[in-house]
């Protein structure tokens, strides 16, 4: 009983010497706009306070730390607004605050020439980041101004993902890779509410925490949600394409059902798809500092892995066109055959370096790799096998086909080359054509 008045009186006495209720803070200069983001427990929180005849604004920025970071900023539209970026420091246990100009809709770039300082008050803890911060001289910069007469100055506000998938960004670089929002929308604020005061004293004494509801300040418009689709259809069509789609080629061509023509045009596909890919990698690599210059492994790598298979859809091509004009296999038949093997294996490593560019958990990189290493280490085994064993594997044989020990290799039915199921044999091997078994069940 008695502990319970103590702590009530607590209660009364904080809110009196603090003013930190909705309803008083009616009467701060202070304006305060409150949102609920989704996930994690806890609102996104930001607050001004512009100090009578003063160029420095103070502000608060708070939210659930479930976001990899929580962001405001000035205008209606990410180009050339002035953003607050706030996100755990390299211990996890402290927060960066990051002042950075954004010149499109990209990652906006860390500037040096705003001057932003973190006050009493800002950490991590209950699963809230919060920063309590002074930006000096700050209320015109390079790029804009903020307008403090204005009864409706437009504001923005983002927070990264929250997927569980994706290891948290933990940095104390002010220029740290960000991934793009999960979440974002607009906000208006009264400037002239958020006026008054000295040294932001009463923002700064201010438990935001318990401040539910905006205040000279409301949302405009809807909340976005977002997501890095453009990432997620890069990496899946590019996946299915090199993991899927092209070693079934393989298995089409010596195996089920052994046949040219379903390996061709499988490769096709996989060749146009991968393509797409490769052309949304490009335009992918636009919206990041990290990407812009086209110089890292994972965009190098890529560039060769994607350039290497469409060399390799037209050696297939031209092996293909020799051996009709000459009937006999071709150099570039053995090139086509080992690149494709190479080809399959390099874009393993491609995507792992891909997937761990993107923040993705190492538990599920391993994954990746292992199963689309066993998907290409089975496929390249059972074509190797095919290729140098007899017809011992008869499991795997289509029906009706009764193959010749070294029926493998090259393309010998000249009126339909691509419907013979008996073509392959090594190119080194130059049997004549003739010793070839030509089976009328051809597909
Ligand atoms: C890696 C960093 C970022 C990337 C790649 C990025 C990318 C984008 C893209 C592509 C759009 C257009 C979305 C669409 O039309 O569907 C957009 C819109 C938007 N973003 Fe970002 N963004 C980033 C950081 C931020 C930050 C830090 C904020 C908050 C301060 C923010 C706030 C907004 C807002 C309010 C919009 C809608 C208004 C507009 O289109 O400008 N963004 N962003
Ligand atoms: C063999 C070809 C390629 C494969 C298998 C591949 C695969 C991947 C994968 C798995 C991711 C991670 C996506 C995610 O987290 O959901 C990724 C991201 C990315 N890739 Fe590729 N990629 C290839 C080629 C390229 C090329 C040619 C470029 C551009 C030059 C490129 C640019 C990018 C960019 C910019 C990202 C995003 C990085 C980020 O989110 O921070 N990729 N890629
Ligand atoms: C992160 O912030 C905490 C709290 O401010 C601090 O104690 C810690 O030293 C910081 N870590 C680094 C690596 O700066
Ligand atoms: C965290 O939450 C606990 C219990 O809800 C509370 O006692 C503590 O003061 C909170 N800490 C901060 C920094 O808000
Ligand atoms: C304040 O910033 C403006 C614009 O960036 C600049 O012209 C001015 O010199 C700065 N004033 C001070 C006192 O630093
Ligand atoms: C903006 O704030 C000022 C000062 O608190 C107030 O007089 C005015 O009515 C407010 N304007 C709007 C549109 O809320
Ligand atoms: C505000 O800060 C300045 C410099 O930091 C200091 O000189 C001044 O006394 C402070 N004013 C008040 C009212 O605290």
């Amino acid at each position: 009983m008695f502990v319970n008045f103590l702590g009530l009186l607590c209660l009364a006495l904080s809110s009196l010497v603090l003013g930190q209720t909705n309803a008083d803070i009616q009467n701060d200069p202070i304006s305060v706009f409150v949102t609920t983001p989704g996930s994690g427990s806890g609102n996104y929180v930001f607050a001004l306070n512009v100090p009578s005849n003063s160029e420095d604004i103070y502000f608060h920025l708070s939210g659930p730390d479930a976001y990899q970071w929580i962001a405001v900023g000035t205008g209606s539209e990410m180009k050339n607004s002035l953003m607050f970026i706030a996100y755990l420091n390299s211990t996890g246990t402290g927060v960066t605050l990051s002042p950075r100009i954004s010149t499109d809709e990209t990652e906006p770039s860390y500037s040096s020439s705003i001057n932003v300082e973190t006050l009493s008050g800002t950490g991590v803890a209950n699963g809230t980041i919060t920063v309590n911060g002074r930006c000096t001289n700050c209320t015109t910069w390079n790029k804009g101004s903020l307008d403090l007469k204005s009864m409706n100055q437009a504001f923005i506000y983002g927070l990264g993902p929250s997927s569980g998938s994706l290891v948290k960004l933990q940095s104390n670089s002010l220029s740290a890779n960000l991934e793009r929002h999960s979440v974002y929308g607009n906000f208006e604020m009264n400037m002239t509410k958020a006026t008054g005061g000295t040294n932001g004293t009463t923002l700064l004494s201010t438990s935001f925490p318990s401040i539910t509801t905006s205040s000279g300040a409301s949302q405009d418009g809807h909340q976005t949600s977002d997501g890095n689709w453009p990432v997620i259809i890069h990496a899946a069509v590019l996946s299915i394409a090199f993991i899927i789609i092209m070693p079934s080629g393989a298995i089409f061509l010596r195996i089920i059902p052994a046949s040219v023509r379903w390996h061709w045009v499988d490769q096709s596909l996989a060749t146009i798809l991968i393509g797409i890919g490769g052309v949304l990698g490009l335009w992918l690599s636009t919206m990041y500092n990290r990407s812009s210059s086209y110089n890292s492994a994972h965009q190098v790598l890529g560039i060769i892995c994607v350039i290497a298979v469409f060399v390799q859809w037209f050696l297939g091509f031209w092996h293909h066109y020799q051996y009709k004009k000459h009937q006999t296999p071709t150099k570039y038949g053995a090139v086509h055959l080992h690149m494709g093997r190479i080809i399959l294996v390099f874009a393993i490593v491609v995507g792992a370096i891909g997937l761990s560019w993107s923040f993705v958990k190492t538990s599920i990189i391993i994954a990746y790799v292992v199963i689309a290493g066993v998907i290409v280490a089975i496929v390249l085994a059972l074509s190797v096998l095919k290729r140098h064993t007899s017809a011992s594997f008869s499991f795997l044989q289509a029906k009706g086909s009764e193959r010749s020990l070294n029926a493998e290799g090259s393309y010998e039915n000249i009126e339909d080359p691509f419907s013979n199921r008996h073509e392959y044999r090594p190119y080194e091997s130059n049997t004549p054509l003739a010793s070839y078994p030509h089976r009328g069940d051809s597909r």
